[in-house]
């Protein structure tokens, strides 16, 4: 396992947040589930909140599952933790590395010196920037769609003002309430995404968040910000997702804008199929897991890509929306709240289908 960055950096840097019920098991299963279970936060529902009301979309009774909150940071540290303990390389700040498809080869270098790791197959998890999809993209069709803003997210050091995530549509923009512990906040405001952070003070920050958030009888808590930053939103994703023996899995092949919370969770997706076609490659000589890595996983993505397009378009303002766009929205918003096949249809989605679901 190579990796760009430092430990610190990998570890702090403030990411998603929300597990779906599929990835739960799959961290269980791997063994790195001990600490989340101890630590992380069950919820059964989420609000979404317009016009001044709170509509609460019940996961646990609509279909049975629930999603976890942890940070994607803690994942991180569990399964750093867990490579070093069963004595698996784990190198950090790698750099000018080289990756061979056919071959399949990775030449690095790492503390100075180069090296050369010949394998039988290589996994592509690098990332939207990483080298792998850049090394086989004349193989590949890229597929792009930007939207017209971003977010700006804050991890503010106070007491979560809800137990469940908010998810808020306002003439101004859309707004998320999530969490992080019963001691930290993290909230998000939608902007345009070429603004600058330092348009944003923190007071401007929690003004805006008051006004979006409104509802009678409901406060939100302020409390220091502790990190904040602007992420512009996309949907992006390549297909093929493999050529030869690399076979790109999560952000190398694939990103969702974050309304839906799925980008860790698809993945893990990702990787819980190629792990399963490499052992039978390499265990039981069966090629045909690792020659449909790229099918299977990409029903799975589309479906997510398709939700988080949804949950995004549904929830925020676009700019020069007209007057038949804005009561479409609020249309879909009072269907999802009110009739239980259209609010089944979200809870399905969010907590995540499950594995094997495109094959039923
Ligand atoms: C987060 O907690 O960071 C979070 C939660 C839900 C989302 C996106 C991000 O849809």
């Amino acid at each position: 396992m190579l990796e760009l960055r430092d430990q610190d950096y990998v570890i702090q840097r403030v990411r998603a947040g929300v597990l779906e019920q599929g990835t739960m098991d799959t961290l269980r299963e791997a063994g790195v589930g001990a600490r989340m279970d101890r630590e992380g936060a069950v919820h059964e529902g989420i609000e979404l909140r317009y016009d001044g009301e709170g509509h609460r979309i019940d996961f646990a009774g609509l279909c049975g599952r629930a999603i976890m909150v942890y940070g994607q940071q803690e994942v991180v540290k569990d399964l750093i933790e867990r490579r070093r303990a069963d004595g698996l390389p784990l190198l950090f700040e790698v750099d000018d590395v080289e990756v061979d498809p056919d071959t399949p080869k990775v030449a690095f270098t790492h503390d100075g010196e180069r090296h050369e790791l010949t394998a039988k197959a290589i996994a592509g998890c690098d990332g939207f920037h990483g080298v792998c999809r850049d090394t086989i993209a004349h193989a590949l069709t890229e597929r792009t769609r930007e939207y017209p803003f971003g977010w700006l997210g804050i991890l503010a050091e106070v007491a979560p003002s809800t137990h469940e995530l908010i998810y808020a549509s306002h003439e101004r923009g859309f707004a998320l309430h999530s969490l992080r512990s019963p001691e930290l906040s993290r909230l998000y405001i939608q902007v345009d995404p070429h603004d600058d952070i330092e348009n944003w003070p923190d007071e401007r920050i929690w003004e805006e968040l008051h006004t979006r958030f409104e509802k009678p009888g409901w406060t939100l808590q302020e409390g220091p910000i502790v990190e904040k930053g602007i992420t512009p939103m996309r949907s992006f994703l390549v297909e093929p997702m493999q050529h030869e023996r690399l076979y790109l899995a999560g952000d190398a092949a694939h990103i969702v804008p974050p309304t839906g919370a799925k980008g860790l969770n698809l993945a893990v997706a990702d990787v819980r199929v190629l792990a399963q076609a490499l052992t039978d490659w390499l265990r039981g000589g069966d090629a045909s897991g690792l020659d449909s890595y790229s099918e299977k996983c990409l029903a799975r993505v589309w479906r997510v890509q398709h939700f988080s397009w949804w949950m995004t378009s549904m929830l925020h303002r676009f700019p020069e929306e007209d007057e038949i766009q804005q009561r479409l929205q609020r249309a879909e918003l009072d269907y999802v709240t009110s009739s239980r096949a259209a609010s089944t249809m979200l809870a399905e989605n969010y907590t995540g289908l499950p594995y094997g679901w495109e094959a039923a």
